[in-house]
């Protein structure tokens, strides 16, 4: 028996309908092996501004900071877009990212053998890839200084800084290779080491983990031409380690491969047990509050937040054995189904995972 406390942040848009079936589905879990699973809702983005002011208000990342694992939904929308507002919903996810310490963002991107048709690359291109991308997520261009504006000789300047550590290289790199140890043993590093001087810190450093792991392969790749590899020959690749915003790019290119980007997950981790788990998907505000948005890639976040926060492997793969069956079962949100086939709601979706859940 597991006791837990874990924050949910809905956030905007379709977030609130996805984070209420991971919940349900935590629910069943607890239920069916006896966990104690306690639940705090709490304000983020858009939502949060609205309510205070503030994309990430103290009570939220104090919760966050005391809680075993939190579930997300998204955060964003056309209200708050306007370039020069001075608070951006997505101010306060990369401040939970970096204020929680987690640096690493674990994708994986697995095709299921009935949606193989669903993607618009070629089904015996797409079939069998299991890919699992590791994103460094607290580095880089989104949080490197400078950040400004300035006026120079009467036309406006913006500077924004790529930069990295060796020992934030370092940390998400050997997270690559242990994660690769029990899969197909090959670590792709991507970069861009023939212009970027961050990226040839990043290529040394990877170079000096993987020496220290000789069970492992290490090749490097430029990122531009991993871009193409990865519509060209995805089975080629297992874990992808790059740097954050190389990795923001590449995941929403790999989820085509899925066949939506509505069915990946993510794990948000740092050097302790607590995680921050949500769907890679934005908050899609053309579908919010319709209850057709696909909630399978919270549902798949949730047996990541079940395997790498608390410890419960079973479970976890119980959650995924569900998906995977309600899925084989025929069951399509919008975004899944091809011409013709059946659609049902966010909430049946729901309903046919944690029916599955032994
Ligand atoms: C993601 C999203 C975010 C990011 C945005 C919403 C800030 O695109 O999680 O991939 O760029 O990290
Ligand atoms: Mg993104």
């Amino acid at each position: 028996m597991k006791k837990a406390n874990l924050v949910l942040l809905p956030g905007d848009g379709i977030g609130p309908e996805v984070v209420a079936e991971g919940r349900r589905v935590l629910e069943k879990v607890a239920a069916r092996h006896g966990h104690e699973l306690t639940f705090t809702s709490h304000l983020i983005g858009g939502a949060a501004i609205d309510a205070t002011g503030d994309p990430l208000p103290a009570a939220t990342l104090a919760a966050c900071k005391s809680a075993d694992a939190v579930l997300l939904g998204a955060v964003g929308g056309p209200k708050w877009d306007d370039p020069r507002a001075k608070v951006r919903p997505e101010q306060g996810l990369l401040a939970i990212r970096q204020g929680l310490g987690l640096y690493a963002n674990l994708r994986p991107v697995r095709v299921h053998p009935s949606l193989a048709g669903t993607s618009p690359i070629k089904p015996e291109r797409v079939e069998g890839v299991d890919i699992l991308f590791i994103r460094e997520l607290t580095g880089g261009l989104y949080f490197g200084k400078p950040r400004l504006r300035q006026k120079v000789d009467g036309h406006t300047r913006a500077v924004d800084t790529l930069e990295y550590t060796d020992e934030e290289i370092r940390r998400v790199v050997r997270l690559a290779f242990q994660l690769a140890g029990p899969r197909r043993k090959l670590v792709t590093s991507v970069d861009k080491a023939n212009v970027l001087e961050s990226s040839r810190l990043w290529r040394e450093v990877a170079m000096e983990v993987g020496a220290t792991f000789p069970g492992v392969k290490l090749e490097h790749q430029l990122v531009d031409s991993c871009a193409m590899r990865l519509i060209t020959a995805p089975k080629s690749f297992d874990v992808i380690v790059t740097e954050n915003m190389f990795g923001d790019i590449l995941t929403d290119e790999a989820s085509v491969l899925a066949g939506s980007l509505g069915l990946l997950p993510s794990a948000s981790l740092g050097d302790g047990p607590r995680g921050l788990y949500e769907p890679i998907h934005g908050s899609a505000p053309d579908i919010a509050g319709k209850g057709i948005a696909n909630p399978l890639g919270t549902i798949m976040s949730v047996a990541m937040l079940l395997r790498h926060s608390l410890g419960l492997e079973d479970e976890a793969r119980a959650v995924e054995s569900a998906v995977d069956a309600a899925i084989t079962a025929g069951a399509r949100t919008g975004d899944m189904a091809a011409t013709g086939e059946k659609v049902i709601s966010t909430r049946e979706m729901g309903a046919a995972v944690v029916e599955r859940i032994p």
